[in-house]
């Protein structure tokens, strides 16, 4: 038999649909983060999906991701271009193309948008994934680092997850040398025994090595220098502050030295959001484990230099982004319920075309008086189309049958306890609207 020449095609490795069960828990999030953006003051923005490459190669330095993750292509007129890997470096250029500066500071912006890094695909990692995020710019106090630190806390425990959070502190330029020679000179006898990969991270920024997920070079660093111990003056106090205030909130956060983070943009305070527990117990009672415990459902930092290295003049900023995917696989996870789209709440159904007709009118005119309809115009039978109804779970189904029609009246059916009552057509909607008033209040009690 001749082979068929037509091809099938499959997403890409590491990319997703967004299927109808998912989308509810995608717009849970948005809804929350609108929300809390809303509560703290913040305005939303969007960025292209491609930009300049060296907007990263520049803004991020020689970070990992840059190096091995972005998407870069030439596009069709020979400009080198990327698909963002991340939004902070897209959104502080659009705040300086936009003369942000020239406007009252602080600029308070969030955003919920795609991203895409060649990364190997794991549970909890895409290739394609949304971020959520909030940033702000022209503001140097360590009130601001709170804020966003607070934000991103509340904006997961609003959504029903435990959260514990990480800080440390990379300071400023100074104390970055100051630590960054304590570092290497701590290393330096210790580098022969570093796997291949972390040497060549060490090589490339040194800070690096103290995130590396392998055992040998974890324990080598157990007697490493900290970072905290190398902050300058200004850099030291500021970290204090926020601690200090995240005591008063009384936020669970721990500090924790080796805290680096995978940009190379920041200049201070740096933070990353982590599920509080490892295992949930079911209804049932039994232990499952949260697979993704590890990875960080969100995190940021201050990055002081990233407006003047894309442009724009000196300006203190700070943020936070959080990975959709991330917490949509904890709270599937932990079966943390979401609220649904609300079902129909009545359903037309119709015999014959002369019925559909008429049916059709009475759906568009229930559907804009804000009455939540459904039909199955396309099936004939009133069997099935009352099946549907019942599918649906609607309360009230409204049926325009051969006798309705030369009567010129609907038959409305309560679909809780089945009774059928035939008003006139022209009565449809507000006896319709009536019912469904009285069904959504309760039962008066029938004695005082
Ligand atoms: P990031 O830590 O690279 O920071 O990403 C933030 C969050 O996005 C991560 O904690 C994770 O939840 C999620 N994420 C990252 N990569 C993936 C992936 N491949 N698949 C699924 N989720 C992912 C940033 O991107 C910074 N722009 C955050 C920031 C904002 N810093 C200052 N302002």
């Amino acid at each position: 038999m001749a082979k068929s020449s037509k091809r099938s095609f499959q997403t890409l490795r590491g990319m997703r649909d967004i299927l109808p069960v998912d989308w509810p828990y995608y717009e849970f999030i948005e809804g929350a983060s609108k929300r809390i953006s809303g509560d703290y003051g913040y305005s939303r923005i969007g960025t292209p999906i491609l930009e300049d490459a060296g907007l990263f190669s520049r803004s991020a330095g020689q970070s990992e991701m840059v190096i091995k993750e972005m998407y870069v292509f030439d596009d069709r007129g020979g400009d080198s271009v990327a698909i963002r890997p991340e939004l902070t470096a897209p959104v502080a250029r659009a705040y300086v193309e936009h003369g942000f500066s020239n406007m009252p500071q602080p600029i308070k912006l969030w955003y919920f948008d795609t991203g895409m890094r060649y990364e190997r695909p794991q549970a909890g990692r895409y290739r394609q994934f949304y971020q959520v995020g909030f940033e702000i710019f022209g503001e140097a106090s360590p009130v601001a680092d709170t804020e966003l630190i607070v934000m991103g806390y509340r904006l997961l425990t609003d959504l029903g997850l435990p959260i514990r959070i990480s800080i440390n502190s990379l300071g400023d330029t100074e104390s970055r040398a100051a630590y960054k020679k304590a570092l290497n000179a701590y290393l330096k006898p210790l580098l022969k025994q570093l796997p291949p990969d972390d040497l060549a991270r060490f090589e490339r920024n040194s800070l690096r090595i103290l995130d590396s997920k392998e055992k040998v070079t974890q324990t080598l660093l157990e007697d490493a220098p900290k970072i905290i111990d190398y902050l300058s003056p200004a850099s030291r106090e500021h970290f204090l502050k926020v601690v200090d205030y995240l005591d008063d909130l009384e936020l669970p956060y721990v500090i924790d030295s080796r805290l680096v983070r995978g940009l190379d943009y920041y200049t201070g305070i740096v933070f990353e959001y982590y599920s509080d527990d490892t295992e949930i117990t079911l209804p049932d009672g039994k232990k499952k484990e949260i697979q993704t415990a590890h990875l960080a459902l969100g995190g940021g930092g201050r990055y002081d230099n990233l407006i003047e290295e894309v442009g724009g003049k000196a300006t203190p900023a700070v943020g936070s982004g959080f990975g959709v995917e991330r917490i949509i696989v904890q709270l599937k996870d932990r079966q943390i319920e979401i609220p649904s789209v609300p079902a129909p709440e009545v359903f037309v159904g119709q015999i014959g075309d002369e019925a559909r007709k008429k049916a059709f009118v009475l759906f568009e005119d229930l559907r804009s008086r804000g009455v939540r309809v459904s039909h199955a115009f396309t099936k004939e039978g009133i069997k099935a189309q009352l099946e549907a109804a019942n599918r649906l779970g609607v309360r009230f189904a409204i049926i325009l049958g051969q006798k309705e029609l030369l009567d010129k009246t609907i038959l409305i059916r309560d679909m809780e306890n089945g009774i059928q009552e035939t008003v006139d057509y022209k009565k449809a909607v507000p006896e319709v609207l009536k019912r469904l008033q009285r069904a959504s209040k309760p039962a008066k009690p029938l004695t005082k």
